[in-house]
């Protein structure tokens, strides 16, 4: 199939575009069409996937950006604007990390960050970019939710909130923008072999010998893997499909156990 023009023509701002998986989505919006607008806290990380993309042949700019900060939000949108002349597509991919604890551990500052990065940043995000999507004609939102929001685990409120909590915003936001042609729609990613994931437990090897079996699939997911999704919620093979959540996890969550070749379940989770 060939979908180097899936999205010619559109515009999309991806905050946490310096990331892994930001720049994946970025690499492949733009290996599709897609002009891309990446913001990030860490300001040359963004320029180095804006980098990555025009060495690839595409379009890109980039911003230093701080989701918890409203200005900093509104301004990334204005600079997508500069930049490409519109704003077809948001992808809030942006996420702190918030050591793990309890409530009775767990300072409140910490619970504030991950709120005011995970949750708030998305609902400022959309607040700024949707007078700008309707202009446009429409558009989609993407929220890069979690797993971890379907399923908790042990000493990780805040994100397994937060990531909860997303999912629903996007589905309310659908509600709210159909009228708009907004299509909302999140992705539930699986353990996705990147840095920050496999720091948590020492490691790219040591992540996939632990986390992969926890996937029906029996292996972690990759970056390009999400991106493949977001390219499809930003298209208009997606046309009939808003306030969803796809689940792009291997497996994680629909089923706690596994069969080996053996033929023997391993209960996993
Ligand atoms: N890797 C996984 O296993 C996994 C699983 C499920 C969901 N996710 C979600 O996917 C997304 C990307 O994860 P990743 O593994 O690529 O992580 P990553 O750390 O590589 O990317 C996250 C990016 O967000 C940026 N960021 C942090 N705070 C910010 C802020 N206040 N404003 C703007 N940018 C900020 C970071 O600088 C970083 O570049 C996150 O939302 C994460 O929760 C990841």
């Amino acid at each position: 199939m060939n979908l180097q023009n899936r999205l010619a023509g559109q515009v999309a701002l991806i905050t946490g575009g310096g990331g892994e998986i930001g720049t994946a989505i970025a690499l492949r919006l733009a290996a599709e069409g897609s002009a891309v607008v990446l913001g990030d806290l860490d300001g040359a990380k963004a320029e180095a996937t804006a980098a990555r993309v025009m060495a690839a042949g595409g379009q890109a700019s980039a911003i230093a950006l701080d989701v918890a900060d409203p200005s900093s939000c509104e301004a990334s949108v204005a600079f997508a604007l500069s930049s490409f002349g519109k704003l077809t597509t948001l992808v809030n991919v942006a996420a702190t990390v918030i050591p793990d604890g309890t409530v009775e551990t767990l300072t409140l500052d910490l619970w504030n960050k991950a709120l005011a990065v995970n949750l708030t940043g998305a609902f400022l995000m959309c607040k700024y970019a949707v007078p700008h999507l309707r202009e446009a004609g429409g558009g989609s939102i993407i929220n890069i939710a979690s797993q971890l929001g379907h399923i908790g685990v042990q000493n990780r409120a805040p994100y397994c909130t937060t990531k909860a909590a997303l999912i629903f915003l996007t589905k309310i936001l659908a509600q709210d923008h159909a009228p708009d042609h907004i299509r909302a729609n999140s992705i539930s990613p699986g353990f996705i072999l990147t840095e920050r994931s496999s720091k948590r437990v020492g490691g790219k090897d040591k992540a996939r010998l632990l986390n992969g079996p926890r996937h029906l699939l029996n292996r972690p997911g990759e970056p390009e893997e999400i991106a493949a999704g977001a390219a499809f919620l930003a298209s208009a093979d997606s046309s009939f499909v808003t306030g969803t959540d796809l689940l792009i996890d291997g497996g994680y969550v629909t089923f706690k156990g596994r069969m080996t070749p053996e033929g023997k379940t391993v209960m996993v989770g």
